[in-house]
C-alpha cells in the first residue's frame, strides 16, 4: 500500500520530528516523511532530517515581506513534493487563514497541554501554577484560532508534587513522542473522520487517549 506522503514543519530541536522519523522507519508504518521544512536555518531538527536522508527546505520568515508571501512559498514547496499530510512539530510561526483553509483536515499540530487547557506558550509553568493533577499533550487538526481544532489524540501524565517546569516537560515530551506517531498512523490508515469540530476514530467519538501512570 502507498504510504501517506507527509511533511514535517519545525523551528527547533525536532524531538517530535525524530519520533516521527523513528516510527516511519518501520516497514509497516503507513506514512513516510518526504520533506522537512524549517523557518530557522540553525534548527537542530534539520540535522535529524539529514541523518535520515530526508530532503529539507529552509524558509526564513525574515526573508519575506509579508506573512502571505512566506506561507505561499511553503505552500508551493509542499505542493511540489506531493504532500498529503502536514505535521507541525514545534513550528513556532502562525500560518495564515488561506494556508489553513487550503490544507483543512490535512494539517495537524502537537501542543504541549491538554487542550482546551493552556493554549499558547509556557504551558508547563502554567499547568504547575494552576495545580492541575494531570497535564499532557494534544494532537489536533489546525483551525483558524491558534491551538484549537478537532482533537485526534491526547496523552496525559501525572503532575508530581516536586515537579518543576523542566521535570514536567520531560514527562510530557515522552508522551508527545508516542501521541504524534499514533495520530499520524490513525490518519494514514484512514481511520479518522472529521465531523464539524469533532473527530471520529473507527466510527466512534474521539479522541484516542494515552494515559501514562
Ligand atoms: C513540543 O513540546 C511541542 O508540543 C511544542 O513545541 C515543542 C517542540 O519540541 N509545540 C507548541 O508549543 C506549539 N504550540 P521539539 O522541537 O523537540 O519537537
Amino acid at each position: 500500500m502507498a504510504r501517506l506522503r507527509t511533511a514535517v514543519l519545525i523551528s527547533g530541536r525536532g524531538s517530535n520530528l525524530q519520533a516521527l522519523i523513528d516510527a516511519c522507519a518501520a516497514r509497516d508504518f503507513p506514512a513516510e516523511i518526504v520533506l522537512v521544512v524549517s523557518n530557522r536555518a540553525n534548527a537542530q531538527g534539520l540535522e535529524r532530517a539529514a541523518r535520515a536522508r530526508i530532503p529539507t527546505r529552509v524558509f526564513s520568515h525574515g526573508d519575506f515581506a509579508t506573512r502571505d508571501a512566506f506561507d505561499s512559498a511553503i505552500n508551493r514547496a509542499l505542493k511540489d513534493a506531493g504532500i498529503e499530510l502536514i505535521c507541525l512539530a514545534g513550528f513556532m510561526r502562525v500560518l495564515g487563514d488561506a494556508f489553513v483553509v487550503a490544507w483543512r483536515d490535512r494539517l495537524i499540530n502537537i501542543h504541549p497541554s491538554l487542550l482546551p487547557q493552556f493554549p499558547g506558550l509556557d504551558t508547563h509553568t502554567r499547568a504547575l501554577a494552576a495545580c492541575v493533577e494531570r497535564h499532557g499533550c494534544t494532537v489536533h487538526f489546525v483551525r483558524h484560532a491558534v491551538d484549537s481544532g478537532p482533537i485526534i489524540v491526547q496523552g496525559s501524565v501525572p503532575v508530581l508534587p516536586n515537579d518543576t517546569a523542566d521535570t514536567l516537560a520531560a514527562r510530557v515530551f515522552a508522551v508527545e513522542h508516542r501521541a504524534y506517531p499514533l495520530a499520524v498512523r490513525l490518519i494514514a490508515e484512514g481511520r479518522v473522520r472529521v465531523l464539524d469540530d469533532n473527530v471520529e476514530i473507527d466510527g466512534r467519538p474521539g479522541p484516542v487517549r494515552l494515559d501514562a501512570a
